[in-house]
């Protein structure tokens, strides 16, 4: 079993690249902010506070019944529940063993795995075969998600609003007492900020495959 860990910022492209690594090798893939993003938008719905503890750990035992492509997931203020959820140890609790066991036991006898997320390299899977810590200043980003969202049609106040976004999550997310991001003590770290993700993507297999 061939564990990979991509952990970085919002909008580093760590979910990009772990999606072109486990097609490359041919592994599982699990986008863990997904299930914080699904914890976030069920907390959301039922009219819940994702600040509160007792509205996010009732959402995030419901997370087994949230479609996990649904296009709402991906929306800016469900990233934002998303982070306020992922705040809560107990919520974090809750998902750890689902993520472990993927990790474990890929779906489809798999060989390996890629997790990405923001703890996979230091909490959920410390002993991971490579790490890979994905950063990119936070501008670069904000610059590519304004383009993903509104093409040549922004604003420069829809990418102000972006940046100011991106920028409070990365805050909460650095910040947090329980599995803050940071990279692993043995991640190799990747920086996106003047790379395409072809790029990246070359960089990261020189990187695993030694
Ligand atoms: O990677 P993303 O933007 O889809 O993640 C959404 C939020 O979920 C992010 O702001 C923090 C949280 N998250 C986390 O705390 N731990 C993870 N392993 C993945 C995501």
């Amino acid at each position: 079993m061939t564990i990979i860990a991509i952990d970085g910022p919002a909008a580093s492209g760590k979910g990009t690249l772990a999606r072109k690594l486990a097609a490359h090798f041919d592994y599982a893939h699990l986008d863990t902010g997904a299930l914080y993003r699904a914890v976030g938008l069920i907390t959301l719905r039922s009219g819940g506070n994702p600040e509160d503890e007792a509205d996010a750990v009732a959402a995030a035992q419901k997370v087994g019944e949230m479609d996990l492509t649904d296009p709402e997931l991906r929306t800016e203020s469900t990233g934002a529940a998303a982070s306020k959820v992922a705040a809560i140890p107990e919520v974090r609790r809750i998902l750890l063993d689902y993520q472990r066991g993927f990790a474990a036991n890929p779906p489809g006898g798999k060989a390996g795995a890629v997790l990405d997320g923001r703890d996979i390299g230091t909490v959920i899977c410390p002993g991971a075969d490579h790490k890979i810590f994905i950063t990119a200043n936070v501008e670069t980003r904000a610059k590519r998600r304004f383009l993903e969202l509104f093409g040549e049609n922004g604003s420069t106040a829809d990418y102000e609003k972006i940046l100011a976004e991106l920028r409070e999550r990365d805050d909460r997310d650095m910040n947090r007492s329980t599995a803050p991001l940071k990279p692993a003590e043995n991640a190799d770290l990747l920086d996106t900020s003047n790379s395409d993700i072809e790029a990246v993507f070359q960089k990261a297999l020189k990187l695993i495959n030694g």
